[in-house]
């Protein structure tokens, strides 16, 4: 793994890019925005079930800060939008540390930009299927305490990563160097009632490059096996503990998250 991004190929759409598009973001080029643009086609509520995600995001960083952790893996990161992870707990708890990990060249880039000389936060280029490297980053070395709960998450990346032992074994990496009191946090996207549509999001997903993997709850669930999960255990997006009045047309949002604990 290295801690120098790669180059960025500008006509190859990337999902931190095409994701940075459907949020209305500007670090994306015009093969991003065409996918993204053919995907809310498809699919209208695309670009909602983006920013749903975000306030899932956000509801579990919220959380997690009032349990009294003070670290976060955030594996899978993304370009850095408004209302980042680091932002959103040192809102809640100023002495927060975040480590952000994505494999994504331009989401490194602008997170080295953003995060600059910030001593409490850093980015690392790297694999989430290698938690050996990640781990052994000085970057987490050094910000994140082993002894003291973390709060890992994976939110909207599992479903850009196949199944397979190297899926399940580092999900148990994770899981083994966390300290008690730990929190997991996954959000994933499902076909719920739409398996057409979403098929067809997958389809154009993979011919750009950036194979989709839909899961059902069953198969999301096990990726908590030895965490236990949180009230309401794992629901559909916009039903973990909503900050207002619970929506109800969940489904549409073809998202499903929970947050578990160790
Ligand atoms: C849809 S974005 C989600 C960003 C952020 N977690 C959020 O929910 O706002 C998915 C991100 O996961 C990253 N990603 C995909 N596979 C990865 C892997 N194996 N290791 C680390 N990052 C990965 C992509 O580069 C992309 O930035």
């Amino acid at each position: 793994m290295s801690t120098v991004p790669s180059p960025i190929d500008p006509n190859r759409p990337s999902a931190a890019r095409i994701y940075d598009a459907l949020l209305g973001g500007t670090h994306n080029f015009a093969a991003d925005r065409a996918v993204a643009s053919r995907a809310a086609e498809i699919l209208p509520e695309i670009p909602l079930i983006a920013r749903a995600n975000r306030d899932f995001l956000h509801r579990v960083v919220r959380y997690a800060t009032a349990r009294g952790i003070r670290q976060f893996l955030d594996l899978g990161s993304g370009i850095p939008t408004e209302r980042n992870v680091h932002e959103v707990a040192r809102a809640e708890a100023p002495d927060t540390r975040v480590v952000y990990v994505d494999t994504d060249p331009t989401a490194v880039l602008y997170a080295r930009h953003m995060l600059d000389d910030d001593e409490q936060t850093a980015i690392v280029h790297g694999d989430l299927l290698d938690p050996a490297t990640v781990l052994a980053t000085p970057a987490v070395r050094g910000l994140l305490d082993p002894s003291r709960p973390v709060a890992v998450l994976l939110i909207a990346v599992l479903h850009f990563v196949p199944d397979g032992p190297e899926l399940d074994s580092a999900l148990h990496a994770y899981r083994a160097a966390a300290a008690p009191g730990s929190l997991l946090a996954i959000s994933h996207a499902t076909a719920c009632g739409s398996p057409e549509l979403t098929a067809r999001i997958a389809e154009l997903y993979g011919r750009s490059g950036t194979p989709l993997v839909l899961r059902d709850a069953d198969r999301v669930a096990e990726f908590f096996d030895g965490w236990e999960l949180v009230e309401p255990g794992l629901v559909l997006g916009p039903l973990w503990r909503p900050d207002g009045d619970p929506v109800s047309d969940a489904e549409r949002f073809l998202t499903l998250a929970g947050v578990a604990s160790r």
